[in-house]
């Protein structure tokens, strides 16, 4: 059993504070954990690219002594000879003592936790989940918010595809009296394996009408790539812009983040107000990342537990975008819901 991080909600809410306060405790000295990984080797599997996230865990391994090996473009490894997902992670988790993984498929990080033979972290699943941004984003809360309950959090642009904001919420949603402020076109508005279990949200098109109300707001970038075409990417992009005329409406404490990368989204006017955090916000997550390599290495933590639920008689998984449909030796897992709907195991598709 190895200490996987696919989904936060897989590990108590004391874990994440650890991570987080740990993260706190590098940044603020970072010179004491120099060497803490010394001898041991990251292996970066990044199906899709990456900027932030790659180098971030790439530069925290090599802070903390580490080395690093890997692959940015799979068509430079022997994927493109048709190795599938099950063994490369195999060999590669045999060279590493950790392996960070991003795929353009979900679930596809659970599948291959389930041949890895070290732990692997889970650095963006297709459009379902980004645990290690929403550690960034948490880091980024307790430092420029002082807190991470209490909270009103507008979240803006393509809530259905956005990775970041699914994992965001589902985390967010376990501190007392946070609420959410869906903003969004119908379109892209929130899965409902997201929205099923909040108590404390609701949904809104206009970003004008609600920012005067937020602590913080979270924009997003329409992720073009996960369209099913261009078409309906145009009907979507450039829907919400946020400028300075619109950030006026914001209160004075209000904190502005993103993900990044930004298109078009936040006018590049916005960088010099002091509520625009998201570059600080992408510096927090190398600090991060960091207390997440040292803790999943080094502490006993009891680790996840991968399949909780069962297989069903004649029941598929119907998401094409979920890992279940091109890994045939995976077995068509489900979580059985409080209403007696399924949830699959790997995508958290509900039918
Ligand atoms: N936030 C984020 O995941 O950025 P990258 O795609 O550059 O890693």
């Amino acid at each position: 059993m190895k200490n996987h991080l696919i989904d936060l909600n897989d590990f108590s809410k004391s874990h994440w504070d650890e991570i987080i306060a740990l993260g706190e405790k590098i940044m603020d000295n970072p010179h004491i954990y120099e060497g803490s990984c010394r001898g041991s080797i990251m292996g970066t599997l990044f199906y899709e690219p990456s900027t932030r996230t790659q180098m971030s865990f790439q530069s925290a391994m090599l802070r903390l002594g580490g080395g690093i090996i890997g692959f940015d473009n799979p068509t430079a490894s022997s994927i493109v000879k048709g190795e599938s997902l099950k063994d490369t992670v195999k060999i590669v988790s045999g060279y590493s003592d950790i392996m960070v993984m991003r795929h353009p498929v979900a679930g596809s990080v659970k599948a291959a936790a389930m041949s890895a033979d070290c732990p692997i972290i889970n650095a963006g699943d297709g459009g379902h989940l980004h645990p290690t941004q929403t550690l960034t984003d948490m880091l980024t809360l307790r430092k420029e918010k002082g807190r991470l309950n209490n909270l009103k959090i507008g979240i803006c642009g393509d809530l259905k595809y956005g990775r970041t904001v699914h994992s965001l919420v589902k985390a967010l949603s376990c501190y007392e009296n946070n609420s959410f402020v869906f903003i969004s076109t119908d379109e892209l508005q929130m899965p409902s394996y997201i929205t099923a279990p909040l108590a404390n949200h609701r949904k809104s098109d206009s970003l004008d009408e609600v920012i005067g109300e937020l602590d913080v707001l979270y924009m997003t970038r329409i992720q073009r790539e996960r369209f099913p075409s261009e078409a309906e990417y145009e009907k979507q992009s450039s829907r919400y812009i946020l400028d300075m005329e619109k950030l006026d409406k914001g209160r004075s404490d209000l904190i502005v983040l993103h993900p990044l990368p930004r298109l078009n989204e936040i006018a590049v006017e916005v960088d010099d107000d002091p509520r625009a955090l998201y570059f600080k916000q992408a510096n927090y997550g190398m600090y991060v990342r960091m207390a997440l390599i040292l803790i999943i290495l080094n502490y006993d933590i009891e680790p996840p537990v991968l399949i909780k639920g069962r297989v069903y008689e004649g029941v598929k998984c119907e998401n094409e975008k979920c890992i279940l449909q091109t890994e045939p030796h995976l077995k068509h897992s489900f979580i059985e819901n409080s209403d007696k709907t399924l949830t699959c195991e790997y995508c958290e598709a509900r039918k």
